[in-house]
């Protein structure tokens, strides 16, 4: 470590050691200690792990100016690199627990600390949409390649009455030699980890081809706004694996954002095929996805007032929103965002997603046992709280099932249900029940043989794939440890319940139960501990991709394609473009979308240090347009119907007739794709 590293290294020590706790600081030098921690981490904690097929094998950017189906061609210097089946990288060294894989044993863990008791949910800041949001970008970014070798967990005889599995089989993680010294041996990521938008649009040739129409550059949509289904029931999305109506609606949402970017483009630029509309509007769309995360979602998941700047400053800079949209982006990371740099940064190490990126994202507890569903007909309440009709378990939500109910149930009233629906809370006793039995499937979503306890498994994948136990891997992220269960938390039935199945030896904590067990800082979601891998990998995901910095301009993403992304802020403006009435009727009017809006309170961004945040990095309070104003641009559908909103896109368009500008070619006006409507919802 040089020296002005060790020197930063004790200002961040000296901060965590003195007890303050950095996130109590003001604004400004919160950031300042995270700005050092997140260049110490880029510098200590990005681990190449093997080699990309055809490493070294450069190519000129100007020749593959769209995001190809596999992921590769993005890092110029090496075209593999973030390819699917590419190797994930490391955080940390790796710590082989190949001798400690029962120990202490999964199932007992999954039991006594994880299992939920009764509900605890995140109150008025998580609402079902933001869990789903989650794992919609999982599905964009992670899934670990398998062996063909079986392994089995049977439950001891001190828990095994409580375990729903008594035993159970799984496929081991498959090990791949990297053919490098350091790390012999890694696993591959079946997805690309760039943001790239392959929930969407899937992870390599054939899958896209299943979901696109080859006509005017748009993706299958069914009439009713849902996906699409095969002969055998199973939607047709970039990726179904493992999934639920609450990504499937998501999954929805942005095939018709895709396909009014391609109407909106195609009325622009009549000369483009189809190929070529399809290439902006996903570059497009995938941008959006990415805004929304860094500005809408995290900033509900870590909603403190540094949080807000710092997130926003990834994207547009310290000089904010207004002036990276009339001057474009000027100086480097910090005045004018990792969004937009003159070249990609991947701090030497190519790119990838981690193992221990996966571990922390390991947040099954925020879903909930059953899924409220709303009267969407019925008279608003309070906060615009649609009444109660029925509750749905988790488990009837699932895959092929799950389809069948939500073409019953309808995208609105999903999607309404979601929002104003509180998620669970990632804290110990948390751990849906319904997952510890569940039937995982194949990647083309057919159902396996063999039932799962997810939650015992989350704990043996860590312990598998060689992450390191939560001592461990806060040495190796420069945090403290603890040593003893008081400095994890104070909940006096936890701390027993530690003592129990650790044996005291704080040494063996498993990860998953340290992140949960944690005192949460105030106005976060989730643990220290995975918000400092969030830190650096965030950033990242922006950062070493060329469409969000060399290639983030007009020339590649079209004039229209790049105003698109910037008047888009959040998932709202998203869910407006499509569903307006919806948006109307039952969502208040804030701009976030990840409250639970019953309970959302009157601000639109984070106070709760009542500190000081830049005037260039506040975020507009968003007022919706006058119903006239809005409704103008739609059709003249009722409200009340479930379908009312939805402007379907399954059949080929009709030949391009003329049209006065604004109008999509079906007749039908999109609400924020034209200029009048755009005034409306951008600062
Ligand atoms: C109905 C909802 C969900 C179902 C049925 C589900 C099911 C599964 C299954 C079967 C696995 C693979 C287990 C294994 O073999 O290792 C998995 C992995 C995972 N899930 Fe979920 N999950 C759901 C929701 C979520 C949510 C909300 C998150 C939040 C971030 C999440 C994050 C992950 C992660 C990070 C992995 C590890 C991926 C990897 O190994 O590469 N899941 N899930």
């Amino acid at each position: 470590m040089s020296l002005i590293d060790r020197i930063l290294f004790l200002i961040i020590h000296g901060v965590d050691k003195s007890g303050i706790g950095w996130h109590r600081l003001p604004v400004f030098l919160e950031l300042v200690y995270l700005a050092i921690r997140r260049r110490l981490h880029d510098k200590y904690n990005l681990v190449n792990v093997g080699k990309s097929s055809r490493v070294g094998v450069g190519f000129n950017a100007d020749e593959v100016p769209f995001r190809t189906a596999d992921g590769k061609f993005n890092d110029t210097v090496n075209e593999g690199v973030g390819g699917e089946g590419s190797f994930f990288g490391r955080n940390m060294p790796p710590v082989d627990q190949k001798d400690k894989l029962l120990k202490p044993d999964p199932m007992v863990v999954a039991t006594k600390l994880l299992a939920r008791k009764e509900l605890i949910d995140t109150g008025k800041q998580f609402n079902v949409i933001a869990a789903s949001w989650i794992q919609f970008m999982i599905h964009d970014w992670i899934d670990h390649l398998e062996s063909t070798k079986q392994i089995e967990l049977k439950a001891p005889a001190e828990v095994a009455s409580e375990c729903p599995l008594k035993s159970y089989k799984f496929y081991e993680t498959k090990e791949v030699s990297t053919g490098s010294y350091e790390i012999k041996k890694g696993h591959l990521n079946i997805r690309t980890p760039w943001w790239d938008g392959s929930a969407v649009y899937g992870t390599n040739s054939s899958e896209l081809r299943q979901v696109r129409t080859f006509r005017d550059g748009k993706l299958k949509i069914a009439d009713d706004g849902l996906l699409q289904h095969d002969e055998e029931g199973l939607p047709i999305a970039g990726d179904i694996r493992n999934s639920w109506i609450g990504v499937s609606t998501l999954q929805a949402l942005f095939i018709l954002e895709h396909n009014a970017i391609c109407d909106e483009l195609k009325d622009e630029y009549p000369n483009l095929d189809d190929e070529e509309l399809y290439r902006h509007a996903r570059l497009v769309t995938s941008a959006v996805i990415a805004k929304i995360h860094t500005i809408d979602w995290t900033i509900e998941l870590l909603k403190t007032d540094a949080l807000l700047v710092g997130m926003r400053t990834n994207w547009y800079g310290l000089l904010g929103k207004r002036f990276k949209d009339t001057f474009g982006h000027v100086g480097g990371a910090i005045l004018g965002g990792l969004v937009g740099l003159k070249k990609p940064n991947n701090h030497g190490v190519p790119y990838s997603l981690t193992e221990e990126f996966t571990s922390v994202y390991r947040m099954h507890s925020l879903l909930p046992d059953q899924l409220f569903i709303r009267d969407i007909k019925s008279i608003p309440g309070p906060n615009k709280s649609p009444s109660l009709i029925k509750k749905v378990d988790m488990i009837d939500l699932i895959g092929k099932n799950g389809e069948k109910e939500l073409s019953k149930i309808g995208f609105k009233t999903t999607m309404v249900s979601m929002g104003h629906q509180a998620c669970g809370a990632l804290e110990l006793f948390n751990y849906p029940t319904w997952l510890r039995n569940i039937v995982p499937q194949n990647l083309d979503g057919t159902d396996r043989p063999d039932h799962i306890d997810l939650a015992s498994l989350d704990i043996y994948r860590d312990r598998e794939r060689n992450v390191p136990r939560y001592n461990d891997f806060r040495r190796s992220l420069f945090m403290l440890p603890i040593s003893k269960w008081d400095d994890l938390t104070d909940d006096k039935e936890a701390i027993d319940m530690l003592h129990e199945v650790y044996d005291d030896d704080v040494e063996q904590l498993d990860l998953l139960v340290g992140m949960a067990a944690e005192k949460k800082i105030k106005g976060f979601a989730i643990s220290e501990t995975a918000f400092i891998v969030f830190l650096t990998m965030a950033s990242r995901r922006l950062e070493a991709d060329r469409f969000f910095t060399s290639d983030f301009n007009e020339e590649v993403y079209t004039k229209k394609g790049f105003e698109w992304v910037k008047r888009t802020e959040s998932l709202k403006d998203v869910l407006y473009r499509h569903y307006p009435h919806m948006i109307d009727d039952w969502m208040n009017s804030t701009k976030l979308q990840f409250e639970p809006t019953s309970l959302v309170s009157e601000l639109a961004y984070p106070t709760p240090n009542n500190t000081y945040v830049p005037l260039s990095q506040q975020p507009t309070v968003q007022q919706p347009p006058s119903r006239q104003q809005a409704y103008q641009l739609q059709d003249e559908k009722s409200s009340s119907d479930e379908d009312a909103d939805v402007i379907p896109e399954t059949q080929p368009s009709p030949p391009p007739q003329p049209q006065p500008k604004g109008k999509s070619r079906k007749g039908k006006k999109l609400a924020t794709s034209k200029k009048e409507a755009t005034s409306c919802w951008a600062n």
